[in-house]
């Protein structure tokens, strides 16, 4: 499928939302055999929050009882370069003490953020802290940083849709697409 997105540019398909769907499904499973029914999901937002509703369904069809919190993150700012630097937007409200975190994030690339995140949560003492991402950009990570549980690796291209936005645009595309210029 190639959209147009409001500026013009043409959008093409990278992960159809049928391809999407099964890749949860699968990913639920695992999480649920590695970390048991209950862990303390925390989506970091806003980029992940298609991918962890999605997740999140699919996890109780997977047979478990997650908790929820919600962190935001920002790294970005309205750009498409990473400014280095990890700022809390919104915190966490849940007590992660003694918790199984799992952090999902929507794309790994220089590994900032969710190195952040992970530092943060085991700060705070939690009790385990793994990660999961939709897409993992091979090869562009700038701190010492692997996902537990990953989608798709994926191509360095700046992607879009899915929840992902360039410039706080395009988030509502169901499937996750490359802008091309
Ligand atoms: P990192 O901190 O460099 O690993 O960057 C991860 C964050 O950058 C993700 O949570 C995304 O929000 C954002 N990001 C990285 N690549 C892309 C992209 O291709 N499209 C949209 N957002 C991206
Ligand atoms: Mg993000």
């Amino acid at each position: 499928m190639s959209i147009v997105a409001p500026e013009g540019a043409r959008i093409s398909t990278l992960f159809s939302a049928e391809e999407i769907a099964v890749r949860v499904r699968e990913l639920a499973g695992e999480i649920v055999a590695a970390m048991g029914p209950n862990p303390l999901v925390i989506p970091i937002l806003k980029g992940s929050f298609i991918f962890a509703a999605d997740l999140l369904r699919a996890l109780h069809e997977a047979g478990a009882a997650p908790d929820m919190d919600f962190i935001s993150l920002s790294s970005y700012g309205k750009g498409t370069q990473s400014l280095g630097e990890v700022k809390i937007v919104r915190d966490t409200e849940a007590e992660i003490a003694e918790r199984d975190v799992l952090l999902v994030d929507d794309i790994l690339e220089s590994g900032r953020t969710l190195a952040f995140a992970k530092d943060l949560m085991a700060a705070r003492r939690a009790r385990s802290v793994r990660t999961c991402v939709l897409l993992d950009k091979k090869g562009k990570l700038a701190v010492d940083m692997k996902a537990d549980f990953v989608g798709f690796d994926c191509a360095d291209k700046f992607v879009v849709g899915y929840g992902m936005d360039v410039a706080h645009a395009l988030r509502q595309l169901p499937f996750v697409g490359v802008v091309e210029h």
